[in-house]
């Protein structure tokens, strides 16, 4: 069986942060999430996850995936490192077994990259293989030491590293490939004896070449595959890096991004083709965006479904969906549960909340649509405002198709408005509206003499 072990109990310090290391984002997505997903990706048969610090929150965040929790204990009497932190998974783990070991905090690397790793390490018969790159500035990474003869000998904490071994330059990436039987057997004679007085995996390589066992390195091109996160400029760099890549995707696929190094798209987006995205575009969650539209510059669109040919500018949409032909903005605010039909205009500094807006109505500008229904090619004018809330109880305005809101009227809800109704500029409606019916509610304006004011 193929077994993946993924280390992700430590505190994760140098982050600066009261979120669990592996909890921090990359392009929208938990760096544990990508580490889950290559490695099931990677056809393993068992994930176990190791966890300590926060750990709650990581299994919260993790439950919906096929993963193994194990606990770390964490704490002064208890002792630390990555040797400990395998030690707490390897009761799962067969002679007959290949265990595939894998940092939490290495999010980038790839399902194939695994699986050739993997089947480089079965058909050298290794007793462990470790994956290595190199990096012009290794500084923090295990250094891989190797013999004249190019094996694999040793690695070496940067911190317990003499001044030669400090500049070299093949690094450690945190990923391994053991045979559970020498995994097993190893995982029991590691010690504490190094700078930092923790157990480190590293040196099962050490011991197993000092027995005569075979070690093999696995060089690797792409660095940024196994780039760690310890701090929030690896993060940066990252995710800098990963979403250039998604971007790329994107393009190849027949989106234009004008300036992919401004626009920011999570992992889990959907984009058809012919959508053109100006810069300052934030697209995030589950949202997807269909054929044609024309998005930005400046929108945040965070878990909407966007019809086609729909253009949206410098605007904000949360969990909402708009249909086909339809145009948000400049400038408008779709909250939660906002349902916009096709050929709908919702313009410039429009706010709509858990309101369906019908095929062909308008709300050109300045108006506030909070909890309706509103009908088909209906007419919302300038400064209209759903009156939604009496201070206890949010209520509902029903605008019926064909309807007029003149400019400026106030809807106090609960209210109907039928269909073809209109209602004068000016007014405040307090009572439905029948069908085809005119309502003015506003005094009649006096016009007096300047003697007798
Ligand atoms: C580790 C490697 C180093 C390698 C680097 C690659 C060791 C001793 N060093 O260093 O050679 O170049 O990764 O990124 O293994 N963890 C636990 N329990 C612990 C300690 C750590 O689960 O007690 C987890 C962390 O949550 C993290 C991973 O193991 O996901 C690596 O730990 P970290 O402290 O980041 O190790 P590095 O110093 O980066
Ligand atoms: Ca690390």
């Amino acid at each position: 069986m193929d077994i993946s072990i993924v280390l992700a109990a430590g505190e994760g310090t140098r982050m600066k942060s009261k979120i669990p290391k592996v909890l921090h984002k990359i392009c929208g997505k938990e760096i544990i999430k990508y580490v889950i997903e290559a490695s099931q990706g990677a056809n393993i048969d068992k994930c176990i996850l190791i966890l300590g610090h926060g750990r709650d929150e990581v299994i919260e965040s993790l439950k919906d995936n096929d993963v193994i929790f194990e606990n770390q204990p964490i704490g002064d009497s208890f002792p630390y490192g990555t040797g400990f932190a395998v030690m707490q998974g390897v009761h799962h783990v067969n002679d007959g077994d290949t265990v595939l070991i894998l940092n939490g905090d290495v999010p980038l690397i790839c399902s194939h990259t695994l699986k050739a790793f993997m089947d480089f390490h079965k058909k050298e018969e290794a007793a462990v293989s470790v994956m290595t790159a190199i990096f012009q500035n290794s500084h923090g990474y295990g250094r891989i030491v190797r013999e004249e003869t190019g094996e694999v000998t040793a690695i070496v904490e940067e911190k317990d590293a003499t001044e030669f071994e400090k500049d070299i330059k093949e690094i450690n990436s945190g990923i391994y490939c053991f045979s559970g039987k020498e995994l097993k057997r190893t995982l029991t004679r590691l010690d504490t004896n190094n700078s930092q007085n923790e157990y480190y995996i590293t040196d099962a390589v050490g011991l197993l070449k000092n027995e005569g066992k075979k070690v093999c390195g696995f060089r690797i091109d792409d660095v940024m595959e196994i780039s760690g996160i310890n701090n929030r400029y690896q993060q940066y760099q990252l995710n800098h890096h990963k979403q250039l890549e998604i971007n790329k995707n994107h393009m190849i696929n027949g989106v234009t991004i004008i300036d992919s190094h401004n626009t920011y798209i999570d992992d889990s987006v959907m984009i058809e083709k012919d959508v053109i995205i100006y810069p300052g575009t934030v697209l995030q969650g589950t949202t997807s965006i269909s054929e044609g539209c024309i998005i930005g510059p400046n929108v945040t669109i965070v878990d909407c479904k966007i019809g086609h040919d729909t253009i949206i500018e410098q605007s904000k949409l949360i969990d909402s969906f708009v249909g086909n032909n339809s145009s948000v903005g400049p400038f408008a605010y779709l909250r939660p549960k906002s349902n916009i039909g096709d050929h709908v205009k919702i313009g410039d500094f429009v706010e709509v909340k858990n309101t369906t807006v019908g095929n062909g109505s308008k709300a050109s500008h300045l108006a506030y649509l909070g909890d309706g229904e509103v009908g088909e090619n209906v007419n919302i004018g300038c400064g209209v405002i759903f009156v939604n809330y009496d201070g206890t109880h949010k209520q509902l305005t029903k605008i019926g198709d064909n309807a007029f809101i003149g400019s400026n009227a106030n809807l106090v809800a609960p209210v109907t408005i039928e269909k073809g109704a209109y209602i004068a500029c000016g007014s405040t409606i307090t009572d439905d509206v029948g069908e085809g019916m005119l309502a003015i509610a506003r005094s009649r304006q006096v016009n007096k003499e300047k003697k007798n004011q």
